[in-house]
């Protein structure tokens, strides 16, 4: 099974695409978390992307397209994967669409995770991450057990540096303006599906397995 998360900025995909991959066994890859590792890291890559990352501009196409396509070919995503943050553009759709086309395949679903903005600035400033090991938490809806402190891992939660009110903001307009036309482009191609993201996580996931079915 191979998935697309759409969505806003703080909707939720990452949150559902963890439980995508654990229920479906496939893996979850988030654009987002491979550059925030890059970074960590301190290598080229990481270098180039925070430039953009910081001001809540999107990273360069020519920079995403080639490290997702190199990751879908590997050994792990036969049976299918769960893309989330990607494709984020026209460009970035249509690179991946060729891509599989190539190898006589194509996406099953593309989900998108609803939520107003008005909803997100809050869930932003909210939410704590975990670095290491890419789990997410929110301080009042999805608390982690011991406070600053990922369940998963032990190591220390961290405010992501683009969840600045500011910053948030800007990569709203910056949803709008360039992600948001890939629901048209995935309902032209009959895989698009909603769900509404402001209800309970675990209903979102019900409202998704009900999708995808099992
Ligand atoms: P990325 O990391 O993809 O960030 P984003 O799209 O802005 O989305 P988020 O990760 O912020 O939100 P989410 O939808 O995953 O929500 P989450 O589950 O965490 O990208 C970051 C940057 O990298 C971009 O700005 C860009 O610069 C660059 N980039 C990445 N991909 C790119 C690409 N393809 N091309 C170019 N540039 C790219 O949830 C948010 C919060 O809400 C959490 O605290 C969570 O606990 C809480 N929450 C989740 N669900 C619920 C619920 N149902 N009810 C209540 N709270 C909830
Ligand atoms: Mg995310
Ligand atoms: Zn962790």
């Amino acid at each position: 099974m191979k998935i697309i998360m759409l969505g806003a900025p703080g909707a939720g995909k990452g949150t559902q695409a963890k439980q995508i991959a654990d229920h479906y066994s496939i893996p979850h890859i988030s654009t987002g978390d491979i550059f925030r590792a890059n970074i960590k890291q301190g290598t080229e890559l990481g270098k180039k992307a925070k430039e953009y990352m910081d001001k809540g501009a999107l990273v360069p196409d020519e920079l995403t397209c080639d490290l997702v396509m190199d990751r879908i070919k590997q050994d792990d995503c036969a049976n299918g994967f769960v893309l989330d943050g990607f494709p984020r553009t026209i460009p970035q759709a249509e690179a991946l669409e060729n891509a599989l086309n190539a190898i006589g395949q194509k996406m099953d679903f593309a989900i998108d995770v609803d939520v107003p903005d008005d909803n997100i600035i809050g869930r932003m400033s909210g939410r704590r991450a975990c670095l290491n090991c890419g789990a997410t938490y929110h301080i009042v809806s999805i608390p982690p057990k011991k406070e600053g402190i990922c369940d998963k891992c032990g190591e220390p939660l961290v405010q992501r540096d683009d969840d600045k009110e500011e910053t948030v903001k800007n990569r709203l307009s910056v949803y709008h303006e360039q992600t948001q036309p890939l629901i048209n482009f995935y309902q032209e191609r009959d895989i698009l599906r909603t769900v509404d993201g402001t209800r309970p996580m675990e209903d979102v996931f019900s409202a998704i397995q009900a999708i995808l079915g099992a």
